[in-house]
């Protein structure tokens, strides 16, 4: 179980501390769904009440893996649920029916300091809907060539008539257990949608990843990103699980009291 609790703006001074010990209580409660259900909306809903007085603020909740109880919990505590996404994975490699059934596509490596511009513009015209995905800027991708992780030859480029199509951007976790093979971020430029291209991409990615000896293959899609979960299922993947944002707005000036709020274990529920 992970959780991730961001407030947005941060808060400032003790204000601070005392949401960092209610978020620490939230994530010592967050490995047993049964306890997360019994002390989150308390947690919570103190929470939600400790930025209520300030600025606008807005605290947002990431819970993986999710379900109805979680659902449950951050709802009785004021928040609403606004975003889904599902981790779904499958084994690797594929079978050989299965690549055949593909047309083969030639890739090639991303090349660092020379195919950010086309790289980003792409991306950003295939995402231009997505929340983390769109706007990226080259500076927002140089960040991410500097992670340990990044590797460009796990990034397969297509391109036609010296112009990138699409990609299929790699990612290996060698610290989970299986380790995880990633198709981390696939998009084809919208003028080639629905010719066939994703999913060259994708089988491209995955016998990259099963030829570096993955065996299973993980991605996270939106949950209504449905020429994306079609792509998916028809490779192979199932949800293996789901990761669900919840949010809490707080409007400035706004008094009013914390929707639903439950009575609480004690001052910002440090009783756990
Ligand atoms: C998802 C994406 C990569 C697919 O690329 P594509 O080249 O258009 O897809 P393909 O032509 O290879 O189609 C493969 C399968 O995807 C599904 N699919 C593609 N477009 C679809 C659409 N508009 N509606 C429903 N299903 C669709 C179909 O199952 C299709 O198989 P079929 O043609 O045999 O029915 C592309 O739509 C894209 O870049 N989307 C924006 C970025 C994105 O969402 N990336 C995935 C994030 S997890």
């Amino acid at each position: 179980m992970s959780i991730v609790i961001r407030i947005d703006p941060p808060l400032g001074g003790p204000l601070a501390a005392q949401a960092d010990a209610i978020i620490q209580a939230l994530v010592r409660a967050a490995d047993d769904p049964a306890v997360a259900v019994s002390v989150w909306p308390s947690h919570l809903a103190d929470l939600a009440a400790l930025v209520r007085d300030g600025d606008t603020r807005t605290i947002r909740l990431i819970v993986e893996p999710a379900d109805e109880r979680h659902d449950a919990a951050a709802s009785a505590g004021g928040f609403s649920r606004v975003r889904e996404l599902y981790q779904l994975r499958r084994p690797l490699p594929l079978e050989q029916a299965l690549i055949d059934a593909t047309p083969a596509i030639n890739t090639r490596s991303f090349v660092p300091g020379a195919d950010e511009t086309a790289w980003v513009e792409v991306n950003n015209r295939a995402f231009a809907w997505h929340e983390d995905q769109a706007g990226w800027t080259v500076a927002d991708l140089v960040a991410r060539e500097a992670e340990p992780w990044f590797d460009p030859n796990g990034v397969l480029l297509f391109e036609h008539d010296g112009r990138l199509v699409g990609f299929c951007w790699t990612k290996v976790h060698t610290d989970s257990d299986p380790p995880l093979g990633e198709i981390y971020v696939i998009a084809v430029d919208p003028d080639f949608h629905g010719l066939g291209i994703g999913r060259s991409l994708a089988v491209a990615g995955l016998d990259h990843l099963a030829k570096a000896g993955i065996t299973t293959g993980m991605l996270y899609v939106e949950a209504n990103n449905e020429p994306a979960l079609r792509l998916y299922r028809s490779l192979g993947f199932r949800v293996h699980h789901h990761q669900r944002h919840y949010i809490f707005v707080s409007e400035a000036g706004d008094r009013s009291p914390v929707p639903n709020q439950p009575a609480g274990p004690g001052p910002y529920g440090l009783d756990r």
